[in-house]
């Protein structure tokens, strides 16, 4: 496991997820740098659990929103993941609350990075021929019912 490099094929062509995807890579990144860390900074690892919940909470809900605006028939399976995702980091915070001396910058990193990746590369590009299709303008997207 490395650093993720972002690339542009990455994106879904609408800014405000394509950033909110790069917090996300970048929160992977700073777990992949604690790890390789010579001492193990416990601090800063809660720190960047903390981050991680509080931004997949606020990402989970603009997506959404996005989708349901666009009518994007395949919201309720991706809630799920999203779902999925929430209770994984909800899980190891908690047991880092319980037994910290267990969890590490490299555990949190091998739980999360895969959903992570395959949430901005893959499961999340599901929607880019939903939006082709319904010939919504990428970077137009609004985040109120007014922009069906
Ligand atoms: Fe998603
Ligand atoms: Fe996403």
């Amino acid at each position: 496991m490395g650093r993720i490099i972002w690339r542009d094929q990455m994106g879904i062509g609408i800014r405000e997820i394509d950033d909110d995807h790069r917090v996300l890579i970048d929160a992977i990144n700073d777990l992949n740098d604690l790890a390789l860390a010579k001492t193990p900074d416990k601090p800063k690892l809660a720190a960047c659990l903390l981050h991680m919940i509080r931004h997949t909470r606020d990402h989970f809900e603009r997506e959404e929103q996005l989708m349901a605006n666009v009518r994007f028939p395949g919201i309720a399976k991706h809630k799920e993941l999203h779902g999925a995702f929430a209770e994984a980091i909800l899980a190891q915070a908690q047991l880092f609350v319980d037994k910290p001396d267990a969890v590490t910058a490299r555990s949190v990193q091998a739980v999360l990075s895969g959903w992570v990746l395959s949430h901005v590369t893959s499961a999340n590009r599901d929607i880019v021929p939903h939006l082709r299709a319904r010939r919504v303008p990428v970077n137009a997207v609004r985040w109120t019912p007014d922009s069906r």
